[in-house]
């Protein structure tokens, strides 16, 4: 057979195969359930401290991008300005409550950057994993992003969900997801799959929802959070109507070309991924890393190894977890993961266990 042909057999194979991969590994409708009746259980204890309290769920339990099993992100919003209340007391006061009022494994954090509280609950037979769950405080723009993130996903849920929750589960598995020991988030594995989709991609299979300007124009309240331009298109009907890709790749050539990008052809060592304005430098953010950093640690000159502009927050650097190792790692990952899926045009499911092994 044609060698053309034969790759793109593969192609389609492997794009079924990823559907197939990554569809037992999204959470139950129980699961869900249960969850939701944790929120809805803590929002009310939260409320006999500050009635005007709201507790919200955000990141993968609600973007579209959760797989089974995954920790609950939840915010806590005080509506009441006049209530005046302190982050860091108000997440002791809810660590007191919460010891007092549930089963959970209560955990303060009232000191780290953004003050949360880390809650715990046991495995039992209706959570056989359990439930971990952060809650942060007055965290606005997490539940703006969150909203970015699922608009992406609602715009071609087959592919985008599919490319995004199959890079999680790889990242989880060849353990380059832990921020805490300098590789990345999610949310910045994420942002590369979309920075990919929207500005590397031609023709694009994303439009650029933070460049497509408003069908009746906003107000400034309407645009701005906490001194951060927050606008992006969010009419999904209308987009629907009006904005379709002309890139039909299947799934499976898209997962390829993104390793393939991101194993030869992204200039890790001076380019910034913004999804929100392309590829810019590092340079004209001032994110750069060789800087002298005299007596400080090895933290700080680590910092923007790998740069990832958060879309709203746009002075932070979502990958300044990412240490001169964990790069190292990360990238060697791409580059295994391009060689498995171009190197062995065999049986596609047998490539993606591989993959993840
Ligand atoms: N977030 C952020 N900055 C980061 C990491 C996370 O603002 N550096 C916020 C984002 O709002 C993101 C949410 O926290 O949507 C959750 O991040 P993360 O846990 O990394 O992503 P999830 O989609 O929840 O993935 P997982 O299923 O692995 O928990
Ligand atoms: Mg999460």
């Amino acid at each position: 057979m044609h060698p053309g042909v034969l790759h793109r057999r593969f192609l389609n194979d492997l794009s079924s195969s990823l559907f197939s991969f990554v569809l037992p590994l999204l959470p139950t409708n129980e699961e869900l359930t249960v969850k939701e009746e944790v929120r809805g259980l803590i929002e009310k204890l939260i409320k006999t401290i500050e009635p005007s309290a709201r507790l919200l769920s955000f990141g993968s339990s609600c973007n579209s991008f959760g797989l089974r099993n995954s920790d609950m992100d939840l915010v806590v919003l005080i509506d009441d300005p006049s209530a005046g209340i302190e982050p860091s007391h108000f997440v002791a006061m809810m660590g007191d409550l919460l010891e007092r009022e549930t089963n959970f494994d209560v955990k303060p954090l009232p000191k780290a950057r953004i003050p949360i509280l880390k809650l715990t609950l046991a495995p039992s037979p209706a959570l056989p994993f359990g439930i971990a769950c952060d809650i942060g405080i007055e965290n606005r723009l997490a539940i703006e992003n969150t909203r970015l993130l699922l608009t992406y996903a609602t715009i071609d849920p087959a592919r985008v969900r599919t490319l995004v929750l199959f890079l999680k589960v790889w990242a989880k598995r060849r353990r380059i997801n832990s921020p805490y020991r300098g590789t990345l988030s999610s949310y910045g594995f994420t942002l590369m799959v979309l920075y990919f989709l929207v500005h590397v991609k031609q023709p694009p299979v994303l439009p650029n929802l933070q460049r497509i300007a408003p069908i009746t124009p906003l107000s400034e309240e309407q645009v701005m959070l906490e001194g951060r331009n927050v606008y992006f298109f969010d009419d999904v009907e209308t987009l629907r109507q009006e904005w379709s890709s002309i890139n039909y790749e299947p799934v499976g050539e898209l997962l390829i070309d993104f390793f393939r990008f991101f194993s030869h052809d992204f200039q890790f060592n001076n380019s910034v991924l913004s999804l929100r304005a392309g590829q810019l430098t590092k340079e004209s953010k001032g994110w750069v890393n060789d800087i002298d950093v005299g007596g400080l640690n090895e933290m700080a000159r680590d910092r923007n190894r790998l740069c990832i502009e958060d879309p709203f927050e746009v002075t932070y650097n979502v990958a300044r977890t990412v240490t001169k190792d964990g790069l190292y790692t990360i990238r060697g990952e791409f580059m295994r993961a391009t060689r498995i899926l171009t190197q062995r045009p065999d049986r596609a499911v047998l490539a993606l266990a591989e993959l993840c092994r």
